[in-house]
Parts: structure tokens; C-alpha cells; sequence
């Protein structure tokens, strides 16, 4: 059974064999005399934690590890031999003559498949596992006391850290303990990801991908790390940051340590901290990172500040301005920020202070726990390549310096808690902060409520020049439309870089107003032959300017009431809003009754035009569909969260989404769309206005709209364009069902890929195409509570990461709209009549 007993050159008394083993004498303890084979395992004086082989997931491979011994669902926590496993159940765990702790194949012992690398001056050692996880290794000399630890798996974990374990140098050894991810769920082997200490300037937590910084918990700042604000004093765990000569470590204690929490980093490359809920029988996870898409290291480049709600998720400093503008408004943020203007070095420099924020990455900072706070101010202010400061520890007052001489990486904001930056500006920069923080506008609390009210206000006012403008005619004209200008002036200078936290850099986005004559010469008179289509308001025609320019022009309906009112909303609307995804508005024209609205002309018409015409749709293939959501998907994102207020359209359908001719979705008519404050959340309405088929149940039916009636309209836009077929068309087999419920019935029943526009002949990954239409029917769910924002949309359809389920979608409204099963709904159809519904043409 050994044929190289004789050859088994550093194996004391090895007696291992399925056979004739002898069991541990004490149950935690294993001596040289002693080995565990497979099967057996030794379990900790308080049962805490086991260790013995194990396959993980549907691997058949075997490892020696640790887990928690108490709970019933296998969580392993430690692995020896984790890229050197057994292929079978021969395994064997043992003492060598040389002390070392060994794990090989009972067939060759002399080959282990994994071994310590310790020396030892004497041969009675022992392993044992302690309550806490850590199996040690003991040197008894010669008084064999077992107290002298030569070794123990604390010193080098896997991927998990428990409470007692250092995470961290030992400066003198050298030795690093890191956590490293296992590969896969059913591999424990070294995978990609690795959270440990960076000693560079001020100490840092970071998870890595390979050698590239993932995620940045960040430096000390004294009681917690930066880049994690609710990470407050517990009452579950301590937690301790040691820096000192010898070691720079931290650890954490439980206070009771009979409940289960520890932090591991998972093989999709996030740190959690699990803890056992005994009550329900499995793990919850209640810290994870990264969390949102700020928290990825350097978001938004150099100089950039990443927030998560409401408003663009990057941000320049102020002071700075993008160094790549078309790519930073297009979202690409990654290039970052510059300043806008060259620092004076000495010279009416100063520093703001920005508050609530995860401080910079301080690898390139200088740190001196003496210096106070001023005198790290005038310490940074002589040495012009300073560009910020904060203070060490944040105890108290503030003390201590922390110096950054270089470009600031990584800042986000938090919604609560974070930490000061102090941020070196130019003169200009520093009196106009001073200047907004005296002004009128010094409580920030009061800004959006403020501005909102002003631009309402305006609205109001402007509605009413309309009003007078209508009534008096000729020789007015000229200066109600000065007027116009200027109002519009006033919009886009004052109040929108009011609304705008950040220094405007007053680019000004006036907008040319268009003779009615140059109009008539590009359209040759509206001439039929150049109509393009027909919108809720009007007609819309190709036009050429005399330079050859091509152009739509909407021109809208002289008896249209709401024309009015959609004129000047789209015309302020769509003014400010630049993003690739959106139509762009050249200029406008208004003279008497007519009211023009000049675009960009997109040849390739609108995406109804394609996606519903039978011949026309085989020219989309699977890429190109894909392209044309994703596309859409931003835009819409852009008017919810990245635009610098938050606008709802209430009209997305396929004939509102135009096509350029490299056939790039741009979103159109704002006719309808509706501003939103920064943080409210949802308008009532009494006149509800849009597209059947595209309707939210509870916009509809209550005249609700938010942001997730338009996620709602999206979601059926995306199954039309993979389905080919309109949401309000009949279904041959069920009357009574939309493209909706026939997409909810097909992926109850796991056959979501037939709904599939046959064009498109299978020229597809199924797991993509299945997953976009899991995004469809997530965004078409009846629960609007339940649908998704449109970041989550992008993350969904651009990642591979599980995705929630859907629930039941809003499958009654088709059906009350149409005035069928009304009475069966349970809804009733008493609610509708509450609302006056206009339903618009779809052109
Ligand atoms: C140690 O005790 C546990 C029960 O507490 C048992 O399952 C295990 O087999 C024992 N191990 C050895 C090596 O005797
Ligand atoms: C184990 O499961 C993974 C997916 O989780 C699969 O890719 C792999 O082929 C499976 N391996 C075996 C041996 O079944
Ligand atoms: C595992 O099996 C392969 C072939 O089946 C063999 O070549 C290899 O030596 C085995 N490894 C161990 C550690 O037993
Ligand atoms: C074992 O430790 C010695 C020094 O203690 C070192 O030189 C050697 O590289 C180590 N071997 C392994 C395989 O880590
Ligand atoms: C190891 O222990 C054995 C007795 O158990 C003894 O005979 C031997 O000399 C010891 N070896 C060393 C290196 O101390
Ligand atoms: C950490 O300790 C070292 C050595 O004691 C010291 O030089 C360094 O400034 C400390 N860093 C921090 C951030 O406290
Ligand atoms: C520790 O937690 C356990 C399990 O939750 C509980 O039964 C016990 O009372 C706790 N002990 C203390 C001292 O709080
Ligand atoms: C900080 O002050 C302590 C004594 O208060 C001194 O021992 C230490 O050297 C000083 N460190 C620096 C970096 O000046
Ligand atoms: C500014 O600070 C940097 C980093 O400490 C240093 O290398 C440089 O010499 C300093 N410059 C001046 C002018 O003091």
C-alpha cells in the first residue's frame, strides 16, 4: 500500500491508511504521531469552526479546509491545497519530521500536494484548531508546552477574514496578509481579485482586478475608512487600525463571539460582510462593496466627483472644468477634469472647503500627524504642487495633515457622512464661491425650492408675453420676439447656473431664431412632396437651407390649443439638453401664427418606420437592435438623472425615437415632456396625455407620472424593437392580450426567445436576447415601486450580473382602454373616467 515507505524521507510515523489510522487523541489537536484522512475531520474546543476535505460546489476535486462547524450550509472559510487539489478521496493530512504540516495523496507521500514552510528545532509540534478559525502550528521545544507559534493560517488567509485575523504587514517579516477571491464557486484556486493594504502615502484598503485598483475603501481617517461613512462604531464588532513601526494592520473583534460575521471577497470581486441569521436559517449580507457605480476606482477621472441621485453622476471640481468635453457629455468621464484656469502659485490661490465626500486617493499624499490644521493649510499653500488638504484624524477638532501632491483620484460624495477636503482654486474660483456663499442663494436647502419657483414663475411669465404676442401683431413682433431672447437670456444665464451647484463656466446657449422666409425658400413652401410626417402637433417637413444644410422643420398646427404651450416647452427644454441620444434643436422660428421648431434631419426617418415595417426590419440585425436600446436607454437616463434637471418625456414611443444615418437613436418630441424638482418624485396630472400601448398603469388610469412611466414605456419600446410587433396590436390566439402579456405568458413558460422577430433568423446569443427581454419585462411591471431606474437598465443590459425576476406586468390596462373585461379587472373602470384622456395620433 506505500511503496515508498522507505523513501518517505521527512515523514515522521506516518501511519495514514484508509485502513489503520489512528484518530486524533484530543479531538483538536493533531501530533506527529497523528494524521486525518478524508472523511474525518477535527473540530475546535467551542465547535466553532471544523476542518477536514471537501469538494466545493459540483466540483469532484478535494481540498483541505476550514469551515463553520455549526452552520448547516458548508461555509468554508479557509483552504490549504487551494490550487493543488486531489483528484480523489486519498487525501491525507499530516505532521512531517520536519514539523511542516502536509497535505498529499495517501499514494505518494513523499509528493505533497501542499505543505508550511517552517523550521523547527525540535520534533514535538502540534497542530491545532482554535475556537477562532486559526489552525496554528506549535514549536513545544524541548519543555514540549506548545506555546512558540510557528505557524498559523491567520498569516495567510484565503478569502475570507475573521474576527482576531490581521489584515495587513508585518513590516519587519515582510509578510503581507491579504485576501485573495477563489476562482469560481466550484474552485477555491487564486482568482483575479485581491483586497489588501497599499503602503504608499497614507495607508489604503483596495480591492484590485489583477494588478488595477478596483475599489478604494480608502485611508484611516482616525475612526473609520474614508470611503466607507456608515462604517460607525458598532455594536456587534470592534473595529481597530493599527499603524506602527513594526506592524500596519486592522482587526476586528466580535463582542459576542458566538454570532457569525465575517467580511469575505467573493468570486465576482465584491466584499461583503456576511453574518448568520440563525432565525431564518442563512446568511444575510449587510455591507457590500462595491456598492453603485461611484464606488469603482476613478469613475470619473482626475478632478471628477462621482454622486449617485438625481443629478450627472460626474461632476468636475470646482475650479475645473472636462478635459474632454464631447466625450465627458457623452458620459465617457474616465479622461476627467482640468483646471479652468492656471493657479497663481502663491498669488490669491486659497482653498474651498468641499464637505461630505470620500477623500482622493491618498497614494500620493504626504502625511504628518504633528502639523495642526493650519499649519498643514500653510504648508500646502507654499508648495505649489500641493493641490489639497485634510486632516489626519478627524477626532475632535481635526488634527494632523494629510498633503496631496498630485492629481485627486476617486472622489465621490455620500448622502451621509464623508469626509472634508480642502481643495486648492484660483483667485477667480475662490471670490466666486465667496461671492455664492454670501449671495442669495446661501442656503443650499433652499436653492431648488427657489429656483424651481423662479423658473415656474418665468413660465408663467413668459406664457402670458405669449398671450399679448398672439393679440398684437405686425410691428410688435420684432421686439416681443427680442423679448423672447432675452427671457431666454435670462433663463440660461442666471437661473440655470443657479440650479447648477457647480460654477457654470457661462457658455451660452442661445439659440438662432429663424426667418419665416429662409423657412418657407428650404421647404419650397411646405410643399407636400417634403412632408416627413405628422406629430401630436403639427406636420413636420424635410427642408435645405441655401448652404445645403438639410433640416426638419415642425411646423405646428395654427389650431392646435396646446400648441402654445409645447411650443415653448420643447423650445426650453430641448435648448439646454445636449447628449447624443437626443434630437438636436438648431433654431426656431415664429412669426403670427406660425410656430416652427428647426432640427437636425435625420434621413433615416424614425424607428416605427423600421421596426414595424416587414421588409424594412430585416435590416436590423441583433448588434443592431442591441445598439438602438442601449442608445435609447442612455438618452432617457440623460433626461432622468444626467441632465442638470430632471425631465420626464411622457411620450417615448417608435415614432419618437428618429434615426441618424449611421441609424444612432435620437430621442424626439419634448412636446410633452414635464421638469421635475431635483427630489420630487412624482406629479399628478389631470389631463393625461400620450400613446396607447405605452401608458403606465398608474399614469393612465390616475394620471400619475414619474420616472418610472417613462421606464414603463421604454420597457414596451425594447420588446417591440426585439419583437418586431406593436404592444396594442391583437394577438390571433388571445384577443384580449398585448405583445406585454404575450411576452409574460411565453417566459412563464421559459419560451421568451419565441417572440423573437423571425428576421432576425437566430443570428443571436439566446442568453443576450433573454436577458434584454428580462430587462423589458422588469421595466413593464404593474408595480412601478418594482421597475427599475434607467441606470439599472443600463447596468442590467451591459452586465452579466443576476438580474431580480420580474413580477406580474400591467396586463388590464390594454384592456380597459379598450373598454374589454373592465368590469372583471377589479380596478374598475370608474378610475379612468376621473382623468380626461387625450390619446394622440401615433404619426
Ligand atoms: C471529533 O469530534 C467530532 C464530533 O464532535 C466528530 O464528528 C469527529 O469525527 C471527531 N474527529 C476525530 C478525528 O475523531
Ligand atoms: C459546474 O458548474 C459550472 C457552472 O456553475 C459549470 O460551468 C461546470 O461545467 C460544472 N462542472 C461540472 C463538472 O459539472
Ligand atoms: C489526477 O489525475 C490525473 C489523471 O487522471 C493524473 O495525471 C494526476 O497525477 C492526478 N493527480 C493527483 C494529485 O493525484
Ligand atoms: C521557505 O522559507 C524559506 C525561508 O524561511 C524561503 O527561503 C523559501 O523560499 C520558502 N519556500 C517556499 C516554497 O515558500
Ligand atoms: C524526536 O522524538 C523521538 C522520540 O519520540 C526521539 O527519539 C528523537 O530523537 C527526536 N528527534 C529530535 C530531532 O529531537
Ligand atoms: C504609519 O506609521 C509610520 C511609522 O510609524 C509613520 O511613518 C506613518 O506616518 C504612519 N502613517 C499614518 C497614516 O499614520
Ligand atoms: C450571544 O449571541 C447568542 C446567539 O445570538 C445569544 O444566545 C447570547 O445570549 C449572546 N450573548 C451575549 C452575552 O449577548
Ligand atoms: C511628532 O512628535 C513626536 C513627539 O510628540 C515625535 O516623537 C515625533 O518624532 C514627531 N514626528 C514628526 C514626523 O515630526
Ligand atoms: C513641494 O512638495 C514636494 C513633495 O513633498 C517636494 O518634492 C517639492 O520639492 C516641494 N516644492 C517646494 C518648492 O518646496
Amino acid at each position: 500500500m506505500f511503496p515508498h515507505t522507505c523513501l518517505c524521507f521527512l515523514l515522521f510515523q506516518f501511519y495514514a491508511s484508509a485502513a489503520s489510522t489512528s484518530t486524533a487523541s484530543s479531538n483538536d489537536t493533531l501530533t506527529p504521531t497523528e494524521s486525518i484522512i478524508d472523511g474525518q475531520i477535527i473540530v475546535s474546543a467551542g465547535n466553532n469552526y471544523a476542518l477536514g476535505f471537501f469538494s466545493p460546489g459540483n466540483s469532484s476535486y478535494r481540498y483541505l479546509g476550514i469551515w463553520f462547524h455549526k452552520i448547516p450550509e458548508t461555509t468554508v472559510v479557509w483552504v490549504a491545497n487551494r490550487d493543488n487539489p486531489l483528484n480523489d478521496s486519498s487525501g491525507v493530512v499530516s505532521l512531517a519530521l520536519d514539523g511542516n504540516l502536509i497535505v498529499s495523496s495517501s499514494s505518494d507521500q513523499r509528493h505533497p500536494l501542499w505543505s508550511t514552510n517552517v523550521s523547527i528545532s525540535s520534533n514535538t509540534t502540534a497542530m491545532k484548531l482554535l475556537n477562532s478559525g486559526n489552525l496554528i502550528l506549535y514549536d513545544g521545544g524541548k519543555s514540549g508546552n506548545m506555546n512558540k507559534v510557528l505557524w498559523q493560517s491567520f498569516d495567510h488567509p484565503t478569502h475570507m477574514y475573521l474576527p482576531g485575523m490581521k489584515l495587513g504587514f508585518n513590516k519587519k517579516t515582510g509578510l503581507n496578509r491579504v485576501l485573495i477571491s477563489w476562482r469560481s464557486k466550484n474552485d477555491p484556486g487564486r482568482g483575479i481579485y485581491s483586497y489588501r493594504f497599499d503602503r504608499r502615502g497614507s495607508p489604503q484598503q483596495f480591492l484590485y482586478k489583477g494588478s488595477a485598483p478596483l475599489y478604494r475603501a480608502g485611508s484611516w481617517n482616525g475612526q473609520r475608512f474614508t470611503g466607507i461613512p456608515q462604517m460607525t462604531q458598532s455594536y456587534l464588532f470592534s473595529y481597530e487600525f493599527v499603524n506602527t513601526s513594526d506592524e500596519l494592520y486592522t482587526i476586528y473583534e466580535m463582542y459576542n463571539s458566538s454570532i457569525f460575521s465575517p467580511i469575505v471577497l467573493d468570486d465576482s470581486g465584491a466584499v461583503h460582510r456576511m453574518t448568520w441569521i440563525e432565525k431564518n436559517r442563512q446568511w444575510s449580507i449587510f455591507y457590500s462593496a462595491p456598492n453603485d457605480r461611484c464606488d469603482y476606482y476613478g469613475h470619473c477621472g482626475a478632478y471628477g466627483s462621482c454622486r449617485t441621485v438625481n443629478t450627472a453622476e460626474c461632476d468636475c471640481l470646482p475650479g475645473f472644468q472636462p478635459k474632454s468635453p464631447t466625450d465627458w457629455y457623452l458620459t465617457e468621464w474616465s479622461d476627467g477634469c482640468v483646471r479652468k484656469r492656471t493657479l497663481g502659485c502663491g498669488k490669491g490661490d486659497g482653498f474651498l472647503k468641499l464637505a461630505g465626500l470620500k477623500l482622493p486617493d491618498t497614494s500620493i499624499s504626504l502625511v504628518n500627524k504633528n502639523l495642526s490644521l493650519n499649519e498643514c493649510k500653510r504648508g500646502c499653500l507654499n508648495n505649489c504642487s500641493c493641490t489639497a488638504y485634510a486632516p489626519a484624524d478627524i477626532t475632535g477638532e481635526g488634527s494632523g495633515c494629510v498633503a496631496w501632491f498630485g492629481n485627486l483620484m476617486d472622489i465621490r460624495y455620500f448622502s451621509e457622512g464623508g469626509d472634508h477636503l480642502f481643495l486648492r482654486v484660483d483667485a477667480v474660483e475662490l471670490a466666486a464661491q465667496a461671492r455664492k456663499d454670501k449671495g442669495f442663494f446661501h442656503n443650499k436647502g433652499k436653492v431648488a425650492i427657489l429656483t424651481v419657483s423662479l423658473v415656474v414663475g418665468l413660465l408663467l411669465f413668459m406664457a402670458s408675453g405669449y398671450g399679448l404676442l398672439e393679440k398684437r401683431k405686425g410691428s410688435m413682433e420684432k421686439r416681443q420676439r427680442r423679448r423672447m431672447i432675452l427671457s431666454f437670456d435670462f433663463i440660461t444665464n442666471e437661473k440655470f447656473s443657479a440650479m447648477n451647484e457647480l460654477e457654470d463656466n457661462g457658455t451660452n446657449l442661445e439659440l438662432p431664431f429663424i426667418e419665416l422666409d429662409v423657412v418657407v425658400a428650404a421647404t419650397e413652401n411646405f410643399s407636400p412632396s417634403n412632408k416627413l410626417g405628422e406629430g401630436g402637433f403639427g406636420v413636420v417637413y424635410k427642408g435645405r437651407l441655401s448652404n445645403g444644410k438639410e433640416i426638419a422643420v415642425k411646423r405646428l398646427s395654427k389650431n392646435s390649443g396646446q400648441g402654445m404651450e409645447e411650443f415653448k416647452n420643447e423650445l426650453i427644454l430641448i435648448a439646454r439638453l445636449q447628449h447624443r441620444n437626443l434630437v438636436r434643436l438648431l433654431g426656431y422660428s415664429l412669426q403670427e401664427e406660425e410656430k416652427m421648431l428647426i432640427y437636425e434631419y435625420m434621413p433615416n426617418k424614425s424607428l416605427d418606420y423600421f421596426i414595424f415595417d416587414k421588409n424594412k426590419r430585416s435590416l436590423l440585425d441583433w448588434r443592431k437592435r442591441f445598439e438602438i436600446i442601449m442608445g435609447i436607454a442612455r438618452g432617457v437616463l440623460y433626461l432622468h438623472e444626467d441632465s442638470r434637471l430632471r425631465i420626464i418625456h411622457r411620450d417615448l414611443k417608435a415614432s419618437n425615437v428618429l434615426l441618424d444615418k449611421e441609424m444612432i437613436p435620437k430621442i424626439s418630441d419634448f412636446g410633452m415632456a414635464r421638469i421635475f424638482g431635483r427630489d420630487q418624485i412624482q406629479a399628478n396630472t389631470n389631463i393625461v396625455v400620450g400613446t396607447y400601448g405605452y401608458m403606465s398603469p398608474e399614469y393612465a388610469m390616475q394620471g400619475l407620472f414619474s420616472i418610472k412611466s417613462d421606464v414603463f414605456s421604454f420597457g414596451v419600446l425594447l420588446l417591440e424593437i426585439l419583437s418586431g410587433k406593436k404592444n396594442n396590436e391583437y394577438f390571433d390566439e388571445d384577443p384580449s392580450m398585448n405583445l406585454i402579456g404575450h411576452v409574460w405568458e411565453l417566459w412563464k413558460e421559459d419560451r421568451v426567445l419565441e417572440i423573437v422577430d423571425s428576421t432576425m433568423a437566430n443570428n443571436y446569443l439566446a442568453h443576450e436576447v433573454s436577458r434584454c427581454i428580462q430587462v423589458g419585462l422588469l421595466c413593464v411591471q404593474e408595480s412601478a415601486l418594482d421597475r427599475p431606474t434607467m441606470t439599472s437598465v443600463i447596468f442590467m443590459l451591459g452586465n452579466e450580473k443576476k438580474m431580480p425576476t420580474p413580477n406580474q406586468p400591467s396586463l388590464i390596462i390594454n384592456r380597459i382602454l379598450r373598454g374589454q373585461d373592465s368590469s372583471t379587472t377589479g380596478t374598475g373602470s370608474s378610475s379612468v373616467n376621473e382623468v380626461t384622456i387625450t390619446v394622440l395620433d401615433p404619426r
